[in-house]
């Protein structure tokens, strides 16, 4: 196939390009690094120094004897995709462009507005790409599980039928997500189903769960090609914040009460789903969703694993709850349905005390250049 990725930069992008390579697929990846200028401006930089894409795509290519491409250049602007393409006519697009950080998006009014702007012109320009260049391409695209919120009834799989007042009829799962960012990926979601019912566009939506890890077999290849490890408040997801926190010696910062649930899934797993997105694509005029995640946890119950495998370790790690910067429930039902992967081959690699130890002894490696001062929260909308 010849698959498309945006984002192709960022945490998740990277590691994506490289495994599509890996199975034989033509890779073209493009991505504008605002992930690096958002870093730098809000003092988040990534735990391990990564090369830029285009370096990156050099030093992959010599090693393993691939051939993937990569273009530098602003999605918002749709001349650049219709410069994509026109030349690389893809099967499938993995979209991962967007703003992806909460406390990025509620930091201010700038920060608001260039996430809503990004993400839901980015979604739009790729869709117009596609209606116009090539219809039949399958548009993977990253969601979360954040869209959904926390609501107190059962999760599924994007859709729910609803009956009322003796008529039935189907709709997407009601969904009122926590943070500005995540709201951007409720209205991505219903511009995609606009576009998809009207227009017969084929689209798989992922809702995602927080990742972890910064291990593949690509990643593995040289120090050079690990993903970007970001620890930080504004762009860490939890597990590898907890991971930092209990290397550098501060307590691991459970916010409130450590109730809040949510669905994990290790690195190589969303190599897997996407993968299996992609190659198993959505029927013209539908809208696929999965629910991509591989089992839940509390956040009190990540501390005490990431814990008890620190301590193992000899590391002597804390636990300390600390005043929730966000307006979320810390104590609530969580039930959500995650079969489709599954039932596509996904084989999950589950947070065992062994992928924890392993994660800890490479972010041991880079000790020294943990910076403490990007732990705390430094972003609230709790009131
Ligand atoms: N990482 C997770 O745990 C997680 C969980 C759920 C959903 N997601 C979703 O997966 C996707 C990828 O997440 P990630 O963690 O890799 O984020 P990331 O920030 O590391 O990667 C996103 C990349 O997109 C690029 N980008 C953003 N706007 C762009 C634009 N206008 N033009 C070109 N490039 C642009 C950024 O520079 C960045 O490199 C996001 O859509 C995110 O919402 C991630």
């Amino acid at each position: 196939m010849k698959i498309l990725v945006l984002g192709a930069d960022g945490y998740l992008g990277w590691p994506t390009m490289m495994h599509f390579a890996k199975k034989g697929h033509q890779v073209l990846g493009v991505d504008d690094y605002s992930r690096r200028q958002i870093a730098m401006q809000t003092s988040s930089e990534a735990l391990m120094p990564n090369p830029n894409l285009e370096e990156r795509v050099k030093i992959f290519n010599e090693i393993s004897g691939h051939n993937i491409a990569c273009r530098v250049g602003d999605l918002k602007d749709f001349r650049l995709f219709e410069s994509v393409f026109s030349t690389f006519s893809p099967d499938a697009v993995i979209h991962y462009a967007e703003q992806p950080s909460a406390p990025y998006s509620l930091k201010g009014y700038e920060e608001a507005h260039y996430t809503l702007k990004n993400n839901l012109e980015v979604t739009h320009n790729l869709i117009w790409a596609v209606m116009k260049f090539a219809p039949k391409c399958h548009i993977v695209k990253l969601g979360t599980m954040g869209e959904y919120g926390t609501p107190n009834i059962d999760i599924e799989e994007g859709w729910l039928d609803i009956e009322h007042k003796g008529r039935k009829h189907k709709f997407l799962y009601p969904r009122q997500a926590g943070s500005l960012y995540h709201t951007t990926k409720v209205l991505d979601t219903d511009l995609i189903w606009f576009y998809v019912r009207t227009f017969n566009l084929r689209v798989t939506d992922l809702m995602q769960g927080p990742v972890y890890g910064l291990s593949t077999p690509e990643t593995d290849l040289d120090q050079r090609l690990l993903p970007n490890f970001h620890y930080d408040d504004i762009f860490g997801t939890l597990v590898n914040r907890f991971l930092v926190q209990a290397v550098a010696k501060v307590p691991l910062t459970v916010y409130g009460k450590g109730g809040q649930i949510r669905g994990y899934l290790n690195l190589n797993d969303t190599l897997q789903c996407v993968d299996l997105a992609a190659s198993n694509p959505a029927e013209e005029g539908e809208l696929r969703i999965f629910n991509q995640l591989t089992e839940t946890f509390s956040v009190n119950e990540l501390a005490e694993k990431v814990k008890k495998v620190g301590d193992q370790m000899g590391l002597g790690v804390d636990i300390k709850p600390i005043e929730n910067p966000r307006k979320e429930a810390e104590d609530h039902y969580y039930n959500p349905a995650h079969t489709g992967l599954l039932d596509l081959g996904l084989e999950p690699h589950y947070l065992t005390d062994d992928v924890l130890a392993s994660m800890l002894e490479q972010v041991l490696n880079y000790k020294e250049a943990i910076d403490a001062s990007k732990i705390m929260p430094r972003v609230k909308w709790n009131n």
